[in-house]
């Protein structure tokens, strides 16, 4: 099993975009999918779709333990499951607060699951919050999606530290991967910040590159994944293309998570700085 995390502190880089595509182009490929959307906002199952309604147990009711993480899986697609996110997600933080092992319910369930999937990916809130530390803190790969519309590498050495921190402390194999979307090979802005992040970054970015198109906007807004609705689109072969180059890389092994006592507090910590 592949847990990865979806990840940027920044909206609108491409998280949502990425992670139901790339979950519907492996779902499509053959692999057994489950995408865990935790951003409060719910854009994951609107983009399949799904529309929020009060009666549909999500995200919420697993990390709470209200329900269990089988009863909150939906089927959407062949070989494709949603756990779904809804407003009330935004009060988790507050209703973990103060309790023991806050930033380790994520992973706990996964633990606790029944059922196997090839890949879960989990699609972040644009933050740096608990939700984004227990999606760190149960995966054993993260993709950081980086927009390459605008200047993106503003907040990047903080992302990279949670991330290093959840690492060392977590005592975790964590494979960080760079995604660059958004790009649009006719401004020279998208080329400069595309050569500054492989300058930077090098070794961590992914071959593949999202290219900016109206149909992946488009595909969202109609609940599809692009795969449904518009195979000739460019939306289309990049999430393949980024599919196969995932599938192709090396399996990772998810390793049992034994946080050091003051973790939590290190990881509050640098999360607070700005
Ligand atoms: N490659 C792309 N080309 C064109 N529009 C895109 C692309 N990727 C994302 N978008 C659009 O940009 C907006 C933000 O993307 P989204 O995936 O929701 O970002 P995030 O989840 O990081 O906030 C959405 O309207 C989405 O449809
Ligand atoms: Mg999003």
């Amino acid at each position: 099993m592949r847990i990865m995390a979806v990840i940027n502190q920044k909206g609108g880089c491409g998280k949502t975009t990425t992670a139901i595509n790339l979950s519907a182009c492996l779902a499509e490929l053959g692999c057994e999918v489950l995408l865990m959307d935790l951003d409060p906002q719910g854009h994951s199952g609107l983009g399949l779709g799904v529309t929020p309604a009060p009666s549909r147990k999500g995200m919420y009711e697993a990390l709470t333990r209200e329900a269990s993480l089988e009863e909150v899986i939906h089927p959407v697609r062949t070989n494709l499951d949603l756990v779904p996110a809804g407003i009330t997600l935004a009060a988790l933080e507050q209703r973990l607060a103060g309790t023991d092992q806050r930033e380790s319910q994520l992973p706990l369930i996964i633990s606790q699951m029944k059922r196997y999937y090839d890949y879960i990916l989990l699609d972040c809130p644009p933050s740096l919050g608990l939700l984004t530390i227990n999606a760190l803190m149960a995966s054993s790969e993260v993709l950081v999606p980086l927009e390459a519309g605008v200047f993106s590498l503003h907040g990047m050495g903080r992302l990279l530290e949670t991330i290093d921190l959840v690492k060392t402390h977590g005592q975790r194999t964590l494979k960080v991967r760079l995604l660059v979307t958004l790009y649009d090979g006719r401004t020279n802005h998208s080329k400069a910040v595309l050569g500054q992040v492989s300058e930077t970054f090098g070794d961590l970015l992914l071959k593949t590159i999202i290219r900016q198109t109206v149909r992946l906007r488009e595909a969202a807004r109609a609940g599809l994944p692009i795969a449904e609705y518009d195979r000739t689109s460019r939306g289309y072969e990049d999430y393949n293309a980024l599919a196969r180059e995932m599938m192709a890389a090396e399996e990772q092994t998810v390793l049992p998570i034994i946080p050091e006592k003051d973790f939590l507090e290190t990881l509050e910590q640098v999360m607070k700085r700005s």
